[in-house]
């Protein structure tokens, strides 16, 4: 059986593809140093799975300690979601993130150099698009950035083509991901932001569980259906099957390869309040305030290329999504705090 390390395992999406992992019987090691997560994501993983989870408890930056893991096991392939994600924080703190991001990877692939571990899956963004031409968005789009957490994401795309021209035994997986949302169905891990939620749905969920007044919805004056911004959601465990279904494909000696993970709808902001107000059983008060800075109106994936390539198709409707994180935010109001 294929042993796959994941940096970043305990958090929102690593804990859900570590679940996926252990289902589908790889073998999972976890690299994470709990900068915005919880052991007891990965406890509850064992919980739900039965089965063990090796875990070394260390920052990707470090790069004696994070040796350590290759000399100790022999990897097969690594899925690379170690890093810091809050736009605003970047733009406060940017060298936070370019340190962050950067060195952690470059780490990561010296090392697998070194140790001969050929195949990786990085976790892009749709934010590498910015403000898109069109949409749907395809992956041969323009990239543009605004913002410094979405240029470590660059930067990073950018490193591994340079690196893959001239290491053609790597196999590289780079996943542009759209809006996760959701949970697994268990409600036993799920997303589990510190502080107030910068992201739409932990807040709303946040205004349900009564941690929060209201919800303020950026704009009403777009140019779209209802005047909201529309979002490409995806349900975190159709993106776990994502990367399972991206390992199969490095496995077969892809070289580097670029995919959207996304269902290829888009619903609006209102859309997603209503989903939500079903789901919880009650309505959720909010009010229009004005747009957030370096929002864009409309932003959803073509999935077709993820789909012929590998396979990959978004299985999970809205309704799903808002029923699972609001199951996880009511089992769970403060996260994985007692
Ligand atoms: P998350 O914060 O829940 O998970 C990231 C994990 O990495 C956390 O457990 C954190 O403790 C760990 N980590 C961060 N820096 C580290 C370091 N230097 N060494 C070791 N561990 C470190 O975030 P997530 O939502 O699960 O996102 C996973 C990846 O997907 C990130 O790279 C993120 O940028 C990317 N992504 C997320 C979204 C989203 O909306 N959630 C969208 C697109 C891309
Ligand atoms: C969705 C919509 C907001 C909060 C972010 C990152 C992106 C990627 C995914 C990592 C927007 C509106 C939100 C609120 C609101 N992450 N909104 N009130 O901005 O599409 O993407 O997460 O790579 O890089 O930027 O997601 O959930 O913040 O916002 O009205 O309190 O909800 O304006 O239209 P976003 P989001």
């Amino acid at each position: 059986m294929k042993t796959i390390l994941v940096t970043g395992g305990a958090g929102y999406i690593g804990s859900h593809t570590v679940l996926a992992l252990l289902e589908k019987k790889y073998e999972v090691i976890v690299v994470d140093n709990f900068v915005n997560s919880s052991k007891k994501a990965l406890a509850r993983v064992e919980k739900l799975t039965g089965k063990k989870i090796k875990l070394y408890e260390l920052d990707c930056c470090d790069k004696v300690k994070f040796s350590q893991v290759f000399k100790e096991n022999k990897i097969d392939a690594v899925i690379h979601f170690a890093g810091l994600k809050a736009v605003g924080e970047s733009v406060n703190v940017p060298l936070k993130y370019y340190e962050n991001n950067l060195f952690s990877t470059i780490n990561l692939l010296n090392l697998m150099q070194e140790y001969k571990v050929y195949n990786i899956a990085f976790s892009s963004s749709a934010t590498v698009y910015g403000e898109p031409k069109s949409v749907p968005i395809y992956e041969d789009f323009e990239l543009h950035i605004s913002n410094p957490y979405g240029r470590t994401k660059l930067i990073i795309e950018d490193i591994l083509r340079d690196f893959s021209k001239v290491n053609p035994e790597f196999n590289i997986a780079i996943l542009r991901y759209f809006n996760p949302i959701g949970a697994h169905p268990s409600g036993l891990i799920g997303e589990n932001p510190n502080g107030i939620p910068n992201n739409l749905v932990p807040y709303i969920t946040q205004v349900a569980v009564g941690k929060l007044k209201e919800l303020g919805v950026f704009g009403n004056d777009y140019p779209t259906k209802d005047g909201t911004c529309i979002r490409d959601y995806i349900h975190v465990c159709d993106l776990a099957e994502g990367h399972i279904l991206a390992l199969n494909k490095l496995f077969s000696k892809c070289g580097l390869v670029t995919y959207n993970l996304g269902t290829g709808k888009g619903y609006s902001v209102l859309e997603v309040i209503k989903a939500m107000e079903k789901a919880v059983g009650k309505p959720i008060p909010y009010s229009f305030k004005p747009r957030r800075a370096g929002d864009i109106p409309e932003c959803y994936a073509s999935p077709v290329k993820a789909e012929t390539e590998l396979g990959f198709k978004a299985k999970y409707s809205l309704e799903d999504m808002a029923r699972d994180s609001w199951n996880w935010q009511k089992n769970n109001p403060n996260g994985y705090d007692e």
